[in-house]
């Protein structure tokens, strides 16, 4: 008997995808074509200021919904094409990242897509503290009948089929808001993706997957961590600090306003101390003086010394998140910073310096024929959520759903089995 055939990984040629990035900065809407296999053409880019979105959750939902709008309205008149459906990002703030193991009877017949399916959906039947869902459930290794290390269980023999999993479950009422803000911006959440999860497949290289590796994305709200071993992610963390605060730190130190704090930080901010800050001097605008004095003169390395503490800070705790999940020294050597707030100087340095790994700066390589304005750091998830989409096979969608798995708002066992068969 051959091997079973494997279903199919990609979406159709043709096909137009879509994705939103609700970031506590921005949000980005991308819309692309599939050209083949794993290469899409991205045709419409719309990105806004955020509105109602703090710490990577949405505070008010009328403002979020407004903001959602309008970066689809931008994407889709660029595009020529309206959608209807988009996949969506959570952030890593909302969910909780754990291992887990299900097992399923395979009674002696051949392993295919259809126990698959049973061993995924009944983790969707463990019990789970409060309101929670899961929003991914990622195979990490497979064993039959107890014997581990199986790769690719389909087409095997056996009694009972094991699934590693790396289960990711989300706070239910947050998943929830962000369906109804994106449903009143005219659009189905087709699938959620985890933010790091999608900046990581945006920006990482196959070596950095498969040999190990961790993801951080720095945004405004939050600074988001995703592990990838052998190939799979394995742990996605957050802490709840990012370049808002280091912009209001700069604000707060410097007597001037957030508008002209986050322009100093941009020009002139720097995460490491140089001997050239000493002299080097910066204008400072004052806040409700700016006729009755002249500009305030400073010295750069003043300004280097309110942000630095805040990203040690932040560096300490993500190596903190990293010790107590158990994946500090599976991740390996590797550290990929993505996000908008990695391209503050010296942030690869002082993240070199205390998580004590190598560090490289990544924008979302994974998408090419980026305009040069979609294509930076800050855009990694925008682009890793439409690479998420591409591997989902369309046709899973019309497979009957696995048994007992529970109806929900946006078909999430779908979509969960479409990313994971
Ligand atoms: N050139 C730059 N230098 C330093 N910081 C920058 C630069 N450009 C953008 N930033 C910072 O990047 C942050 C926004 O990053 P990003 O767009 O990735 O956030 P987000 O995805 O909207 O937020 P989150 O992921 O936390 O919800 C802001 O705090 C901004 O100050
Ligand atoms: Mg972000």
């Amino acid at each position: 008997m051959g091997m079973m055939p494997k279903r199919p990984r990609h979406r159709p040629r043709g096909s137009i995808l879509a994705a939103i990035d609700v970031g506590s900065t921005k949000i980005a809407c991308f819309i692309a074509r599939v050209e083949d296999e794993d290469r899409l053409q991205p045709i419409g880019i719309g990105h806004q200021l955020s509105q109602g979105v703090k710490a990577g959750a949405i505070v008010d939902m009328e403002a979020a919904t407004a903001a959602i709008a309008q970066a689809v309205n931008a994407a889709e008149q660029m595009a020529g094409e309206t959608i209807r459906e988009a996949m969506v990002n959570l952030s890593a703030a909302h969910v909780e990242s754990h291992p887990l193991t299900v097992e399923v009877a395979i009674s002696g017949h051949q392993v295919g897509d259809l126990d698959l399916r049973r061993a995924l959906a009944s983790a969707r039947q463990v019990e789970r503290p409060g309101e929670t869902e899961i929003v991914h459930a990622i195979p990490v290794g497979y064993a039959i009948d107890g014997m581990r290390g199986i790769e690719e269980p389909r087409g095997m023999f056996g009694q009972t089929l094991g699934v590693q999993l790396h289960a990711i479950a989300a706070n239910a009422g947050a998943v929830r808001t962000m369906g109804v803000c994106v449903a009143d911006a005219h659009l189905n959440v087709e699938g959620i993706c985890v933010g790091p999860y999608a900046s990581g497949l945006a920006t990482l290289v196959d070596d950095e997957m498969d040999l190990g590796c961790v993801l951080i994305d720095m945004g405004g709200g939050t600074t988001e961590i995703g592990v990838f071993v052998e190939g799979v992610c394995v742990h996605v963390d957050c802490v709840p600090v990012g370049g808002a605060h280091v912009t209001r730190d700069v604000a707060s130190g410097l007597s001037t306003s957030l508008t002209h704090a986050e322009r100093i930080k941009t020009l002139y901010g720097a995460a490491f101390a140089s001997a050239a800050d000493e002299r080097e001097l910066i204008d400072v605008p004052q806040i409700g003086d700016a006729e009755s004095h002249g500009p305030n003169h400073l010295p750069r390395s003043f300004l280097t010394s309110i942000i630095q503490p805040r990203l040690e800070e932040t560096f300490e705790m993500v190596r903190g998140k990293l010790e107590a999940s158990g994946f500090h020294a599976a991740a390996g050597r590797r550290v990929v910073l993505t996000g908008g707030a990695s391209q503050l100087a010296g942030v690869r340095e002082l993240a070199q310096l205390i998580l004590d790994k190598q560090v490289r700066l990544a924008r979302p390589f994974r998408i090419p024929g980026l305009a040069e304005n979609a294509a930076g750091p800050a855009f990694a998830t925008a682009a890793g959520l439409l690479r998420f989409a591409a591997r989902m096979p369309d046709d899973l969608k019309s497979l009957p759903a696995a048994q007992q798995a529970p109806t929900s708002l946006f078909g999430k066992v779908g979509h969960w089995l479409r990313e994971n068969l």
